[in-house]
């Protein structure tokens, strides 16, 4: 089983996937998480990476496929923020030989999300969660994902939740969602 989660920055990919994962014993994804590891490496490479991030932009599509791709060694696995753009959709069919059997999409507002980020900015526990910041993800966010659950929605692949209420509302409509495939 292949379960995407995507989402804007805030909208709670992480925290359900955490949970969901545990449950179903699913291997978990997080695209953000396996950056972060690769932005800390004292690198070009990763000094490169967390330039990128700390801009809000996307990671170039092949290095996150290539990431992605060495780790896929379970045979159920949720990945969390990713795709985020359409050629990321399209290579990892070619890559993997088949799209995921389905895409959870965390429908959160705008003023929501940027609350969220600023909250746990307060903490200092990610550098990318400082106003500027936010914006700039959600700008990537908006501008590249569009197409991605679009494309989505056309092979009826897409089940959206709400993002906006408490954790464990959102957590029981995906169990529901995962239990209708496992
Ligand atoms: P990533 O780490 O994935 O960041 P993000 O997408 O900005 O999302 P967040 O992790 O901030 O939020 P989330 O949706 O996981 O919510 P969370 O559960 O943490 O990516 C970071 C960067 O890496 C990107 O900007 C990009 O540069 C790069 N990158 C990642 N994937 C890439 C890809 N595929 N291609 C290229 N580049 C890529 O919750 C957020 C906060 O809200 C927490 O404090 C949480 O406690 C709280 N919260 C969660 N749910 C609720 C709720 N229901 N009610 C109230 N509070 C809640």
């Amino acid at each position: 089983v292949i379960i995407f989660v995507i989402g804007g920055p805030g909208s709670g990919k992480g925290t359900q996937c955490e949970r969901l994962a545990a449950k179903y014993q699913f291997q978990h994804l997080g695209l953000g998480s396996l950056l972060r590891a690769e932005a800390s490496q004292p690198t070009r490479q990763g000094r490169q990476i967390k330039d990128i991030m700390m801009k809000g932009a996307l990671v170039p599509s092949g290095f996150v496929l290539a990431l992605l791709n060495n780790k896929l060694w379970q045979r159920s696995f949720l990945v969390n923020g990713f795709p985020r753009q359409l050629k990321q959709a399209k290579d990892f069919e070619r890559v993997v030989g088949r799209p995921p059997n389905i895409v959870i999409v965390l429908d959160c507002s705008t003023e929501t999300m940027i609350q969220r980020l600023l909250l746990r900015g307060q903490t200092g526990h990610r550098a990318d969660d400082h106003e500027a910041c936010i914006r700039q993800r959600l700008e990537t966010h908006y501008s590249l994902c569009e197409p991605v659950i679009s494309y989505y929605q056309q092979q009826n692949l897409l089940r959206n939740i709400l993002g906006e209420e408490p954790e464990d509302a959102i957590y029981t409509k995906c169990c529901f969602v995962i239990d209708s495939l496992v």
